[in-house]
């Protein structure tokens, strides 16, 4: 990182809540300088650490736990940095899961899952000829579902130990005096600012005629206003009052549908996860409105009888066995999940040993397989979401998979209130049983239905191994985050590795329709032919996913790594 010198003064604050007193950990000297850092791809830690997709997340939420507070806490914290320096994908606007096991072993799920708004309706992204308009599921106003983040950072709160007004103070500070961009980031904003422009209908912090360069400050005051409300006011700080208001008003000069009832009664909701056996380990992952731990299931339990490690890494062997197992679990996909709140999802049965082994019946080592021959439809999910991985000292350990879906979601900017708002309710199925711009198709599972939450692919997962804390780990990726995770969990399981590698090496993912492995170009090229020689359809991806996670070694060191592909970073004590 660029040395960037500004002449903003810098008041520290002093947080005095419940008793507590917590200087504020962000500014010039302080423990965390947003305009002095660096990424930290791998780190191993004696007692704490959080892998994120921003070194000042995960440095805020490290801070967190040193200064008392618990993996929740740190989740909490990182989060609210995240949607500050990753507007992207972090968020206030979208929504996202939580996946944690407490030192007691007891296992919670949070859901905040955006839903479809009350003015919301099967058909609503239809013209008068029954085409489907995915200019407006997709960019705009009327793309956005109810968010839930906010909803889930209290729901969270229940099991973190410092008062809330302090967890969000280093979001508010780095949003008001603003951070230094890396590279990536200035990049990022650039290609997107026109389009933020476009569709939102007041100024931005986002854009300014000349280009962002690396080293410049991004301040974002009305988005400190709106976390200092939340931080005075708690949740009404964003579902009502001023905020509320501003959403409203957003949503009216905009055309789109979201109303103060449905800020008002919008909830995060507690889900039993999806657990399962990997190979002597125990997987913890997240149940629907996310697909993601029931196709992490299938896919493992699908190849847990072959002998992968036998195979080789990489192999054509392994590589063809693990593309046949994403086949099967993703034409199961459309036809079965949707949120279990208003479609009966078979969970039980299709994690099952015995339905597993007869999907894998047809299967041949010998030949590629054909999805014409599946009779169900997918769902396209966009790429940019966002991960973070904690553990802390006492060994709670928490996993959380966040989204405004698209990048920086609806591209549309709360006037007044400084935040994205998402575009998720192209996770739904817009029109059942037709595919869209990808070539996907959903079904009735997954149709849009006022309050129903759209279904999504993030995979927040824990491993343990004898019964301790071993793995957290997750990815941003849309349809490519079951399989990323998958891949990286077999690659430590199966292949030995340490967590940095199994995140790091190339990846591949196979979705069902459209028939064809997507493989990140980098792959081992030998696989590569002979996998196009057995008759499967290649197509070359610069990369798949950004997996943050943690592994906790036997001698309790915590093993953090952070993707390769962007600016992720860890940060642990
Ligand atoms: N929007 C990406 C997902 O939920 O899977």
């Amino acid at each position: 990182m660029r040395k960037y010198l500004i002449g903003l003064v810098w008041l520290g604050t002093i947080q005095q809540t419940n008793g507590q007193q917590i200087a504020s950990i962000v500014g010039p000297n302080k423990d965390i300088d947003p305009y002095h850092y660096t990424v930290v791809k791998r780190a191993e830690f004696k007692q704490a650490a959080v892998s994120s997709a921003h070194p000042l997340a995960s440095m805020v939420g490290a801070a967190i736990m040193k200064k008392g507070g618990n993996a929740f806490d740190a989740a909490i914290a990182t989060q609210l940095v995240l949607a500050v320096v990753f507007p992207n994908a972090g968020n206030i606007g979208g929504g996202g899961f939580l996946l944690a096991r407490k030192t007691n072993g007891e296992l919670i799920g949070i859901d905040y899952r955006e839903a479809a708004p009350e003015k919301g309706s099967r058909d609503m992204y239809l013209d008068k000829n029954g085409n489907a308009q995915l200019n407006l599921s997709q960019h705009g106003h009327l793309a956005s579902g109810i968010p839930g983040t906010i909803a889930g950072l209290f729901a969270s709160h229940a099991y973190a130990k410092l008062p809330f007004e302090v967890l969000i103070q280093p979001a508010i500070d780095i949003a008001a005096k603003g951070f230094v961009l890396t590279e990536k980031e200035a990049a990022s904003i650039n290609s997107i600012k026109d389009a933020i422009a476009r569709f939102s209908t007041q100024p931005t912090a986002f854009y300014r005629p000349n280009r962002w360069r690396v080293g410049d400050t991004l301040i974002q005051k009305e988005l400190a206003y709106t976390l200092e409300r939340i931080q005075k006011e708690g949740a009404l700080g964003f579902y009502g009052g001023k905020t509320a208001d501003l959403i409203v008003a957003e949503m009216e000069r905009g055309r789109g549908i979201i109303s103060h009832s449905d800020l008002k009664n919008y909830t995060a909701k507690l889900r039993e996860p999806i657990v399962f056996n990997y190979r002597g380990h125990e997987v913890v992952s997240f149940a629907p409105p996310s697909s993601g731990g029931i196709l992490l299931a299938q896919m493992m339990k699908m190849i847990e009888k072959y002998p992968v490690s036998k195979m080789g890494f990489q192999s054509l062997q392994s590589v063809q066995l693990m593309i046949e197992a994403e086949r099967r679990a993703f034409a199961d996909r459309a036809e079965h999940m949707g949120d279990p709140d208003f479609w009966k999802v078979p969970v039980k049965t299709m994690i099952s040993e015995a339905y597993l082994s007869q999907r894998m019946s047809d299967y041949s080592p010998d030949k590629a397989g054909n999805s014409k021959e599946v009779n169900a439809g997918v769902i396209k999910e966009s790429e940019e979401t966002t991960h973070l991985s904690v553990v802390d000292a006492a060994g709670n350990i928490v996993s959380v998979t966040t989204t405004l879906n698209g990048s920086y979601g609806s591209k549309v900017v709360v006037g007044g209130a400084g935040f994205l708002l998402n575009n998720e309710m192209d996770d739904f199925s817009v029109k059942p049983g037709v595919p869209n711009m990808f070539g996907a198709v959903g079904g009735e599972a997954n149709s849009i239905v006022p309050g129903k939450r759209m279904l999504s692919s993030m995979t927040p997962t824990l491993v343990l191994k004898n019964k301790k804390p071993y793995i957290v780990i997750g990815t941003p990726g849309g349809t490519t985050i079951p399989t990323s995770v998958y891949q990286a969990l077999v690659n430590i399981i199966d292949f030995n590795m340490k967590i940095g590698d199994a995140i790091d090496l190339p990846k591949f993912h196979h979705q069902w329709l459209p028939d064809e492995v997507m493989i990140e170009n980098n792959f081992n090229p030998k696989t590569k032919e002979a996998l196009q020689k057995m008759g499967y359809t290649l197509k070359d991806r610069s990369s798949i996913g950004r997996t943050d996670g943690i592994r906790i070694l036997p001698n309790k060191l915590r093993e953090a790594a952070a993707d390769r592909r962007g600016d992720d970073s860890v940060a642990g004590y």
